[in-house]
C-alpha cells in the first residue's frame, strides 16, 4: 500500500516544546513526517538551517518515523516532490487563522495532490512561539518550559546575553 506521508514545514527558529507537539502528534496519523525547515521571506532567522536540522533531530530522535529536511523553494513543490498527501501545521489562536488559511489556499492552488492539516495546539502551549523563546533567552531568562530539555543547553549557548550585554 502507498504510504501517506506528510510534510510539517516551518521556519522551526529555534524548534519549540509546541513545534515537538505538533510533530508528534502527525507521526501518529501519518506513515511518514518530513519535518521541513523552510524560508519564511518575512523573518530572519536566529539560527542556520543546518542548526535548525540538528536542534529538530534531537527532539525528534524518539521518533521512528519522522525525517528532517530542508527547503528554499516553494513549499508546493517539494510537496510534489516527495509525493505527500498533507502539509501539517499547528494552529494556536485565532490570529493563526487568517495567514494560515492564505497560505493553505495559495498551496493548494499551486499544487492540488495535498490538503493542508490543522492541528490545534495544546492548551499549554498556547502561547508559544519561537520568536518568546528567543526573546527569553536573549535577556538570560528561563526557558525550561518552552523548548525541549535536550535542546536547552545548545539554544542557550546560542541566544544567552550576560547582564552586562543586554543594552
Ligand atoms: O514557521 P513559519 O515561519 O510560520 O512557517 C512559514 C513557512 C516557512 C512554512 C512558509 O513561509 C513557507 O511555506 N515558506 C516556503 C516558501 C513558500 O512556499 N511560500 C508560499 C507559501 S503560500
Amino acid at each position: 500500500m502507498k504510504k501517506r506521508i506528510a510534510v510539517c514545514p516551518g521556519s522551526f527558529d529555534p524548534v519549540t516544546l509546541g513545534h515537538r507537539d505538533i510533530i508528534q502528534r502527525a507521526s501518529k496519523l501519518f506513515d511518514k513526517v518530513i519535518v521541513l525547515v523552510s524560508v519564511n521571506a518575512m523573518k530572519n532567522p536566529s539560527f542556520t538551517a543546518v542548526e535548525r536540522v540538528k536542534l529538530i533531530e534531537k527532539v525528534t530522535a524518539d521518533l521512528d518515523n519522522v525525517v528532517i529536511d530542508i527547503n528554499d523553494g516553494l513549499l508546493a513543490d517539494y510537496v510534489k516532490k516527495v509525493g505527500a498527501c498533507a502539509i501539517i501545521k499547528g494552529l494556536r489562536a485565532v490570529s493563526d487563522f487568517e495567514y494560515e488559511f492564505q497560505m493553505a489556499l495559495a498551496n493548494k492552488i499551486l499544487y492540488d495532490g495535498a490538503e493542508t492539516v490543522f492541528l490545534t495546539t495544546s492548551a499549554e502551549n498556547m502561547y508559544l512561539s519561537s520568536s518568546v523563546v528567543k526573546q527569553i533567552a536573549s535577556f538570560g531568562g528561563d526557558i525550561t518550559h518552552f523548548v525541549p530539555e535536550c535542546i536547552l543547553e545548545d539554544i542557550k549557548e546560542r541566544l544567552w546575553k550576560e547582564p552586562e550585554e543586554i543594552k
